[in-house]
């Protein structure tokens, strides 16, 4: 295995191949060559049982780092996780011309006092007077979330030129919404070379916007956009996520006026200046989702700490009807799974519907249930992908456009299988808990780059997780 970490300073472990310099390898954007194979082992058979502490959310952290380009001085974020996507990001900030400076966290992650490696740090971002304007794809490609830099400096410069993110393992991923809202606020956009430009000479203004879907990414570009924007703006159709509430609190922290955060419809009184802010990251609830599902799964009794029980409504709902026992209190619940589970149909929806990204874990679920599961995707048209590794150790999946039934097996089998996205992997994990024998997840750097230290947490649930290795690659030169 070689290591392959070009980004200098970078604070947070990194697995060979997830940050490969030069040319896109082969398969996805951002995926390493072929020899930079890294892998996990997992023996079936496994019961998770314990407790685990969650740290602040990747999808919210992701975006408060970009918030804080508004505001110039120095802003601290904390309970970052010590994941490869927020790396990342600090390298976006960096080339903007911030000083990034990742610190011990205050608190301290209490999984460090059972004598585990700290999965958070405090961000440190010292925003100049004068950011750069334009993030390259070398880094957008590795991170698609750089996208939302286009909202806080478009409002603070008046141009930016960002790369076209494109699509990726889970399926296409559009930015129309994001380009007409703030074409609606007076930006002219167009596209080049394969970026997003966008500028407003006279300034952003304020605007009412009906967004067509409640998208995540365009909420947040929109609300820093729009914070700083001459006037009044209303975003309605808005995303109502707990990330949402996270970045609106922080905003609204640094002299913001926003109302209505959580719910539909946001309105935003654009102020002519924000300051710097420290302001801690919400709980993830998708890391807290996969450990309940996890718990399920493997007929286990998990507490986890760190998320407010409420963000994971739906979610925890339905591993009471599938026979689970949920019990919440204050940030933590516990979820205790005594017999085989029972098959339930699970519906993505944008919050507070059952999150897409908790897709995988329903499928892993419903292949070891009693029953058969429909089980529909609404977010994403690529999600379904990676139901043929799940397949792979005899998960029983028929998939038809956005629906897929998957008939329940006592038990699934351990094989090799590859992690293609960061959720597709944990499911592929927990999956192999549930199965006979050895399961090998290869290109796990998927799963680093949203889980900050998932072997260690499996293993502080009881399960054995050694690091495999690389398969010979055969020489394929003719
Ligand atoms: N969409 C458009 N046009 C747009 C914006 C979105 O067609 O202008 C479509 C997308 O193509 C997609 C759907 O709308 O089919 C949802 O996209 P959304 O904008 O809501 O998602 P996102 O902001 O790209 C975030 C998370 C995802 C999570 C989704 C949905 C981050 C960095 N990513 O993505 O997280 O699945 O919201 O909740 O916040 C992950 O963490 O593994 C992950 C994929």
């Amino acid at each position: 295995m070689t290591h392959s970490l070009r980004i200098p300073d970078l604070p947070i472990p990194v697995r060979p191949g997830t940050l490969r310099p030069g040319g896109v390898g082969p398969g996805d954007a951002g995926d390493p060559a072929v020899n930079d194979v890294d892998v996990i082992r997992v023996r079936g058979d496994a019961r998770l049982a314990g407790t685990v502490h969650v740290v602040g959310a990747k999808n919210s952290a992701l975006k408060l780092m970009a918030a804080v380009l508004l505001a110039p001085g120095r802003s601290v974020i904390t309970n970052v996780p010590r994941i490869t996507d927020i790396a990342i990001m600090g390298e976006v900030l960096r080339r903007l011309g911030c000083g990034i400076r990742f610190d011990a966290d205050d608190p301290v992650d209490p999984m460090v006092a059972h004598g585990g490696v700290a999965r958070s740090r405090s961000v440190v971002i010292d925003v100049p007077e004068q950011p750069g304007t334009e993030a390259d794809y070398d880094l957008v490609r590795r991170l698609r979330a750089s996208i939302c830099v286009l909202g806080p400096l478009l409002a603070r410069l008046g141009y930016v030129r960002v790369a076209h993110p494109g699509g990726d393992a889970i399926g296409s991923r559009g930015l129309d919404m994001h380009i007409s809202g703030l074409t609606r606020m007076g930006a002219e956009i167009s596209g080049e070379h394969g970026f997003v430009i966008a500028s407003a000479p006279h300034g952003l203004h304020g605007a009412e916007i009906m967004l067509d879907f409640p998208s995540v990414g365009a909420t947040e570009n929109l609300v820093m956009a729009a914070v700083l924007a001459r006037g009044a703006s209303v975003i309605d159709n808005a995303a109502r996520e707990p990330e949402i509430v996270d970045i609106c609190t922080m905003l609204n922290q640094m002299g913001a006026r926003i109302s209505g955060a959580g719910t539909s419809t946001l309105h935003i009184e654009g102020v002519p200046g924000l300051r710097p802010v420290r302001h801690a990251t919400v709980g993830d609830r998708i890391v807290a989702g996969t450990w309940a599902f996890g718990a399920a799964m493997t007929r286990g009794d998990v507490t986890v700490t760190g998320v407010e029980p409420g963000f994971l409504e739906v979610a925890l709902d339905k591993l009471i009807s599938a026979g689970g026992l949920v019990e919440t209190r204050g940030d933590a619940f516990r979820v205790r799974m005594d017999d085989r589970p029972k098959a339930v149909d699970v519906v993505t929806l944008p919050y507070p519907g059952f999150a897409t990204d908790l897709l995988p874990m329903a499928i892993g679920l419903a292949a070891v249930s009693d029953g058969a599961s429909l089980i529909t995707e609404n977010i994403f048209d690529g999600r379904f992908m990676f139901a043929n590794e799940m397949m792979r150790l005899g998960a029983d999946i028929k998939t038809d456009g956005h629906h897929a039934v998957v008939r329940g097996r006592e038990r699934l089998s351990g094989a090799p299988v590859r992690a293609t996205d960061i959720r597709a992997g944990a499911g592929l994990i927990i999956a192999g808990l549930c199965a006979e024998g050895v399961t090998e997840v290869s290109h796990v750097h998927h799963v680093d780059r949203g889980y900050p230290d998932f072997a260690a947490d499996l293993r502080a649930l009881g399960v054995e997780v050694e690091p495999g290795t690389a398969p010979e690659e055969p020489d394929l030169t003719i």
